[in-house]
């Protein structure tokens, strides 16, 4: 089976790691990347995107997204695990290639409408490319294949507060839109990519295998991987974004339960996402009003990595 899809994203070294991975899987055909601002800003994030492209040979649409959050004033952007240039502040090659005149949400509906039942989403940055998405037409909810989110954390606890995973504290407001829209759709959050870590020697045998694109996927990881043994006191890093990737060909890496997504908005918990069982009574209906999603809760990780390095060796 092959899945056209469209990457959502915010490159960043994990998002480039995954570009690289729907650019080479065979049963992934890429339709397009979408970016917004997340961890870089939004015109960045377009620059790697392209350079990503380019790097690989390919050419593959490049729609620029949203530049700041829909209701929250926007967060610097984390240049102490990304860079400033979000590839781990390594020297880049200049781009030759243009993004898209069309914006991310008018590429994404554009391409939704024009092969229904077909494409997939797959987001792994903040999700205001595909709120404005829902906006602008309601009616791709029935018209996607599945949405698969890289984002949010159930039992794990937060990365960048005590309980919100980073891609849905950076929107809260659009992540609220898009978890609970009533698409079809996994939340691959850190309770799954958690489980995973990417160490240098997997690094190596990427670089090897990805000719000038492996070059700057192992140089910019030497940075995030320095990040990683700073704050999290290991040798390797969180694949995040690629496990996303990874659900969507080999989902049986992936212990899922499905229920009801909340995304808090405001206050000390904003960005946290409360998962509430399907079909488990609570004292009050507020957690389980929303349409039921598949929610990853755990993961086989070094099956993950094996994956990951395989696709890319
Ligand atoms: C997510 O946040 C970003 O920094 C990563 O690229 C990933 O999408 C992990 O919390
Ligand atoms: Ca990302």
């Amino acid at each position: 089976m092959r899945y056209p899809i469209i990457f959502d994203t915010d490159p960043g070294v994990d998002d480039a790691q995954a570009i690289a991975i729907a650019m080479a899987h065979p049963d992934i055909e890429l339709l397009g990347l979408t970016t917004t601002f997340g961890n870089v800003d939004v015109a960045t994030a377009t620059h790697n995107a392209l350079l990503l492209c380019e790097l690989a040979g390919q050419n593959i649409p490049v729609a620029r997204g949203a530049a700041v959050p829909l209701v929250k004033k926007k967060h610097p952007a984390p240049a102490h695990i990304h860079g400033t240039n979000g590839l781990g502040n390594i020297a880049l090659p200049d781009v030759r290639g243009d993004a898209m005149p069309q914006s991310a949400a008018q590429f994404i509906v554009d391409t939704v409408n024009a092969r229904p039942g077909a494409v997939t989403l797959v987001a792994v940055g903040p999700l205001g490319n595909l709120a404005a998405a829902l906006q602008l037409d309601p009616e791709i909810i029935s018209k996607v294949k599945q949405v698969v989110i890289m984002g949010g954390s159930i039992k794990e606890g937060g990365n960048v507060t005590p309980v919100a995973e980073a891609n849905i504290f950076n929107d809260p407001h659009a992540a609220a839109h898009a978890l609970t829209a009533g698409w079809p759709l996994t939340m691959v959050g850190l309770d799954a990519t958690h489980r995973c870590t990417l160490k240098p020697h997997d690094m190596e045998a990427i670089a090897t295998g990805q000719g000038r694109l492996g070059a700057v996927l192992a140089d910019s990881y030497a940075f995030y991987r320095a990040f990683y043994q700073q704050t999290m006191g290991f040798d390797g890093c969180c694949p995040h974004d690629s496990c996303a990737l990874a659900w969507l060909l080999c989902s049986e890496l992936f212990t899922t339960a499905r229920g009801h997504l909340t995304v808090v908005t405001e206050g000390d918990a904003e960005g946290q996402t409360i998962f509430a069982p399907e079909a488990r009574p609570f004292i009050d209906t507020r957690w389980t009003r929303t349409p039921s999603v598949d929610v990853c809760l755990d993961a086989d990780g070094p099956a993950i990595v094996d994956w990951i390095v395989s696709t890319l060796h």
